[in-house]
């Protein structure tokens, strides 16, 4: 099929690369001019595991070319919106100024022929107004929500956990199922469950699964402030409960909570929307999950400065992470990165290290120390904060050869993914989030 991909970002460029491969044949439309030519030259402008590999293999088939002319989406009949929605500058709604510019961009170029089909995550409603405007084309819109996780996106984009396609009634809707069975005809024939709603829940489904989320990461955190108060342990508590298949154990991770450019922004907008639709009430307890999960952050700092005796000034302070989780070097909305920040505010001398966020935490947090080499950055360390859970901190690092390196003994595990006894038994004193 001749498939559109507007926005090459994380979510675009993966979505552009990974249909290519399953061998339709992709334009992904940008604005950023240096992003389409690294793309054009194979190249991922950010770090994804799996995504040179596939940029190069469909480059070579020329099935896939990028651009920043937005006149070549005539070249195909089925186009996906992947740009970006981030927090708007003046509050806590959604800016849908690109999804907008998108669409307003297509319009000329579309008619019955055409399917127009929404994967940026936006508030339950924008996708009804948008389906006016492209309706006078004689285009159909429809919304079919993206779940891919950063560091994993190949795979999830090629074999997702569901595909959700959110139509309009009757004819039309039955019509943009059969195309979209026809793009996704690979995962449809693997077994993919694919469920088909209106668009309202197709926009919902994604914000609900974003807000349960992180409404998980914040619940075991919570259980970590008790554990504090109590000298309980708040992993194995999770252990014990994430037995019970109905609760689970993954996205119990209790330690400086989430960040990223997802569930942060996502669970803001999805409360400025509902107090919007007047029922902001239902989804009030998301302010104690967007609250929780910035406090464990200040846990983390408060950990180190009691640690090193009431205060960081002119402490130097190795700060393991700055990527918002590990396989990834989005630095946006960081919990590490912002830790790293506040001991700085503090007067500590830190050092950042991190695989592959470096560039991007320099570019953002210039006034910062930072050394790619994790040794470097150890040496002579009065204390040292784990803060992404990288294999290179959290299965590599062994706590005779940091001891080696740092001058003082504090570890402060942000993420919980140390072992404490390992580190104890050669003189560490350990100190986790929600642990004795
Ligand atoms: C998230 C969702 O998981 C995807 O399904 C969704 O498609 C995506 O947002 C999106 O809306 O585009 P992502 O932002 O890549 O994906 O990252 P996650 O793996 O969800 O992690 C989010 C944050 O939660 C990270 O900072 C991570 O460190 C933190 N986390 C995760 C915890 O603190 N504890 C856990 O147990 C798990």
């Amino acid at each position: 099929m001749k498939l559109s991909v507007i926005g090459c970002g994380y979510l675009g460029a993966v979505h552009a690369a990974s249909m290519a491969k399953l061998g339709h044949e992709v334009v992904g439309i940008d604005v950023d001019a240096q992003k389409v030519a690294l793309l054009s030259a194979g190249q991922a402008p950010f770090f994804e595991p799996e995504l040179p590999e596939i940029l190069a293999e469909a480059g070579q088939t020329g099935r896939l070319t990028f651009t920043t002319d937005m006149s070549r989406v005539a070249d195909a009949t089925v186009h996906f919106i992947a740009v970006g929605t981030p927090q708007r500058h003046d509050g806590n709604a959604a800016d849908l100024t690109y999804v907008e510019a998108a669409v307003d961009g297509l319009l000329p170029y579309l008619n019955a022929d055409h399917l127009v089909v929404g994967k940026s995550t936006v508030p339950v409603g924008t996708a009804a107004s948008l389906a006016a405007r492209v309706a006078e084309t004689g285009a159909t819109l429809v919304w079919n929500p993206e779940f891919l996780r950063e560091g994993f996106a190949v795979k999830d984009t090629i074999t997702p956990d569901r595909l959700v396609y959110g139509v309009p009634a009757g004819d039309a809707g039955a019509h943009a199922t059969e195309i979209l069975d026809e793009v996704y005809a690979a995962a449809i024939g693997a077994g993919i469950p694919r469920i088909v709603t209106d668009l309202s829940t197709a926009e919902l489904v994604k914000v609900a699964a974003n807000a349960f989320l992180a409404t998980k990461i914040s619940f075991i955190n919570a259980m970590a402030e008790i554990a504090e108060a109590t000298g309980a342990d708040v992993t194995q508590l999770a252990d014990a409960i994430g037995h019970d298949e109905r609760i689970g154990r993954r996205f119990l991770g209790a330690g400086i909570g989430f960040g990223g450019g997802c569930l942060p922004k996502d669970i803001r907008a999805f409360t400025a929307r509902a107090e919007e639709l007047g029922r902001g009430s239902s989804v009030a307890f998301l302010k104690e999950v967007d609250a929780i999960n910035l406090r464990r952050r200040e846990h983390a700092v408060t950990l180190v400065v009691d640690g090193l005796g009431g205060s960081v000034v002119g402490k130097r302070i190795a700060v393991l992470g700055a990527s918002f989780k590990p396989h990834s070097d989005d630095i946006r909305d960081s919990p590490a990165l912002d830790v790293a920040v506040r001991l700085h505010g503090l007067g500590a001398d830190v050092v950042v290290t991190d695989p592959q966020a470096l560039e991007n935490a320099r570019r953002v947090h210039p006034h910062l120390h930072y050394e790619l080499d994790r040794d470097t950055a150890l040496a002579g360390a009065d204390a040292v904060i784990v803060v992404t859970e990288w294999d290179e901190y959290r299965r590599e690092l062994s706590p005779s050869h940091a001891a080696s390196l740092a001058t003082g003994r504090l570890i402060v595990d942000g993420r919980n993914c140390l072992d404490p006894a390992a580190w104890r038994a050669v003189g560490w004193e350990y100190r986790g989030m929600g642990r004795p």
